[in-house]
């Protein structure tokens, strides 16, 4: 297993698989590194490429919005990618390079020892929770690996093609911070309820 930077420089030079060749910056993930909670989606689109940063595009706003509700913001949390590096045309990466790559966020999750992992969208799921895993049917149900709580919710990008799975995703949220407060109530530590941002800080 590799220290962060030997791991972050390790990734940054990664020829592993074909998708090194027209990325212009390797995404690896950012947030914070002591962290009990993981968020990971699929791949980096066109400006997470441009920018080396996950999740800054279109569908990385609506996920910074969506997880404000629950009063999260990247302070709390890491989130990182199947992938690193973007596959052309934002198209779904192949099993080949998730291989090629997963072997990076099994070190960033021994890193991390995260209690909660979750998968946004489905090829996260697949890979992480269950092979022939239904995000339709089962995103918002708990899962326990090795002694860490997984659960997939839509993929933003998803809820913002279809507004109509979007009350799914909030029933989501909810769990998640049900969750949190459960097994890592220290995530919320020193927050200030979104319904009292004016206020001071909850004793
Ligand atoms: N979609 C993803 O799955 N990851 C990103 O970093 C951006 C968009």
């Amino acid at each position: 297993m590799l220290n962060w930077s030997d791991l972050e420089a390790a990734c940054g030079s990664c020829r592993n698989c074909s998708l090194c060749e027209t990325r212009h910056h390797v995404v690896f993930g950012e947030g914070l590194r002591t962290a009990d909670l993981m968020f990971i989606g699929e791949g980096p689109g066109e400006q997470e490429d441009l920018t080396g940063r996950p999740f800054v595009g279109r569908a990385g706003q609506f996920l910074d919005e969506m997880l404000s509700i629950i009063d999260l913001d990247r302070s709390r949390y890491f989130i990182g990618n199947m992938v690193k590096c973007r596959p052309p045309q934002n198209r779904d990466p192949l099993n080949a390079e998730i291989e090629a790559c997963i072997g990076y966020l099994r070190n960033q999750v021994a890193l991390i020892r995260p209690k909660i992992i979750i998968c946004l969208g489905r090829i996260a799921a697949m890979r992480l929770i269950r092979e022939d895993f239904k995000i339709t049917r089962e995103h918002g149900q708990w899962f326990e690996k090795a002694g860490v709580h997984m659960m997939a919710m839509y993929h933003p990008s998803a809820l913002l093609r279809d507004p109509r799975k979007r009350p799914e995703a909030f029933e989501d949220l909810k769990k998640l911070q049900a969750k949190i407060r459960e097994v890592c109530p220290e995530t919320y530590q020193g927050v200030i309820p979104l319904g009292n941002r004016a206020g001071r800080v909850q004793p």
